[in-house]
């Protein structure tokens, strides 16, 4: 099986990218921060968003999987789609938070890793390439300036009908990437064999071209 490992900061245009790349050489496309929303959707639920301990008991009586349809990921908690509830800037968030309890991510770790054993897949996170798919035949570290991807979010934010501001969601940008970035475990970075792409400057075709080509020089 190949396994390309894409990790970045948030709004970097991964998913989008990813996606589309995925599509083009024929492999599942992997989102990885659905499984950390659906845990967080599930603390909102409960009303244990803000307690750790009340999190990790939580995790006991919590079933996160993902299915594909036609390469489309849905991501089931306790046996129901939760897709369409987990893109709100409040389990964002949360994701985020509930991301930085180790226990969590041991969670959902053997569910990440079994997928990759499995099927050819480009997947995509935080923490692919140190930690989930340390052999990943390539490992690309996808990133933008906060601003571009402030502005990226922004404009799917409103195109969704959300009522925001620009200062709110790059404010939300850069707290996002100062707590994935300075957590004790899976910090947010690159690996030694990480190849950087910067699409700050690229348009979403010529950002697609580019990792796709990467991929296919290396496999
Ligand atoms: O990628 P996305 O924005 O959906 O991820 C939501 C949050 O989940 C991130 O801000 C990050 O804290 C966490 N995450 C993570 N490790 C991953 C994927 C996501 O810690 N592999």
């Amino acid at each position: 099986m190949i396994n390309v490992a894409i990790d970045g900061p948030a709004g970097a245009g991964k998913s989008t990218i990813a996606k589309a790349a995925a599509k083009e050489l024929g492999f599942i496309y992997v989102d990885t921060g659905a499984l950390y929303r659906a845990v967080a959707y599930n603390a909102v639920k409960n009303g244990v968003i803000d307690d750790e301990q009340g999190i990790i008991s939580m995790l006991d009586d919590t079933k996160v999987e993902l299915k594909y349809v036609e390469g489309v990921q849905s991501v089931y908690l306790n046996g129901e789609d939760v897709s369409g509830f987990i893109r709100t800037p409040e389990i964002s968030m949360g994701a985020s938070k509930v991301s930085a309890i180790p226990q969590v991510r041991e969670f959902l770790l053997n569910l990440q890793r079994e997928i990759a054993k499995t099927n050819n897949v480009i997947m995509d996170g935080r923490d692919i390439a140190t930690v989930v798919l340390p052999d990943a035949e390539v490992k690309i570290f996808l990133f933008a300036s906060p601003e571009c991807r402030a502005e990226r979010r922004y404009k799917e934010l409103v195109e969704k009908g959300e009522n925001v501001s620009f200062d709110d969601v790059l404010k939300d940008v850069n707290q996002r990437d100062y707590q994935d970035s300075h957590r004790e475990i899976a910090p947010l970075k690159p690996s030694e064999e990480s190849i950087m792409a910067d699409t700050s400057e690229l348009t979403l075709q010529e950002s697609i071209d580019l990792i796709v080509n990467t991929i296919k020089e290396r496999i």
